[in-house]
């Protein structure tokens, strides 16, 4: 399918998560226009089946098709693990999740080729980065660990909290006593703790943001298909739209606590109709 080079990038999650994904694509990518949806209204998806992520995804993928999109990025590692590889062969334009490029880039990190990854209780379930970093080096061990507090943790913005102090050593305290040197954050919250992580982990693990990769991935994949926007900005922010399927106003809010860009306005969805 010949798609427009000027059509913005589709990217979603199960809420607002995401959101520090479409940061990163913004840093990196500040020509390209974005359409987020965020599904707030069945958030979260880190504790429910590959049965349903995909339906959901499918829904939304539908969605961001009405808005003419001509990439899509699924920027929430659940959505990523349970329905990338089902959905990609369902569409007919590029899209791309955040587990690839986060895996790649602790593989590239790792010293001692021991690997920690954070993520919800699905995203572990799936095995998806074990898989794909064993693939890529079998010589890698990958300790999983599911922290399914730490969402609503970063949702109530306690991201500097003594209690979430205690949680995260909780979580990490088996996969330090792995000697791991690499820990990828693969929940989309996570990087909005990498400061109480990397404190209660210590500086010798290097923290991966798969956030960051998957920005790096898209500017990549957009140069090889021709797909970069011809619209070039000599200052601002082009005009990226923002769609929620519940609490548009609260959506609106936390945005503008994240992105470098201004989130005026978010359009309230009916995402079970598509
Ligand atoms: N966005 C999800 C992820 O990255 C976390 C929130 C949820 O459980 O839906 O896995």
């Amino acid at each position: 399918m010949l798609s427009d080079k000027n059509a913005p990038i589709g990217v979603f999650d199960s809420g607002v998560g995401g959101l520090t994904v479409a940061r990163e694509i913004m840093r990196n990518l500040p020509n390209e226009k974005i359409v987020y949806f965020g599904d707030t209204a069945r958030v979260p998806y880190g504790s429910k089946s590959r049965d349903t992520v995909v339906r959901y995804s499918r829904q939304i993928v539908r969605f961001l098709q009405t808005q003419e999109v001509k990439a899509i990025v699924i920027a929430c590692n659940t959505a990523s693990a349970l329905a990338l590889d089902t959905i990609e062969k369902e569409i007919d334009i590029p899209i791309i999740g955040v587990v690839k490029p986060g895996a790649s880039m602790a593989i590239e990190a790792t010293r001692n080729n021991r690997i920690g990854v954070i993520a919800t209780q699905s995203t572990i379930k799936s095995n998806l980065y074990q898989t794909l970093i064993g693939q890529s080096n079998p010589e890698i061990t990958v300790y999983g660990k599911a922290c399914p507090l730490f969402v609503p943790l970063v949702e109530e913005g306690w991201t500097k909290d003594p209690v979430t102090v205690e949680v995260a050593k909780r979580y990490l305290k088996e996969l330090m006593e792995k000697d791991i040197d690499t820990l990828i954050m693969g929940c989309t919250h996570y990087p909005l703790l990498r400061h109480l992580l990397q404190e209660v982990i210590g500086d010798h693990v290097t923290l991966v943001n798969p956030a960051y990769e998957t920005a790096q991935a898209l500017k990549r994949m957009l140069k090889e298909m021709d797909l970069e926007t011809e619209e070039i900005l000599s200052e601002g922010c082009p005009e990226h739209r923002f769609f929620a399927s519940d609490g548009v106003d609260n959506f609106s809010a936390y945005a503008n606590t994240i992105l470098p860009c201004e989130v005026s306005s978010t359009g309230l969805v009916a995402i079970e109709s598509y």
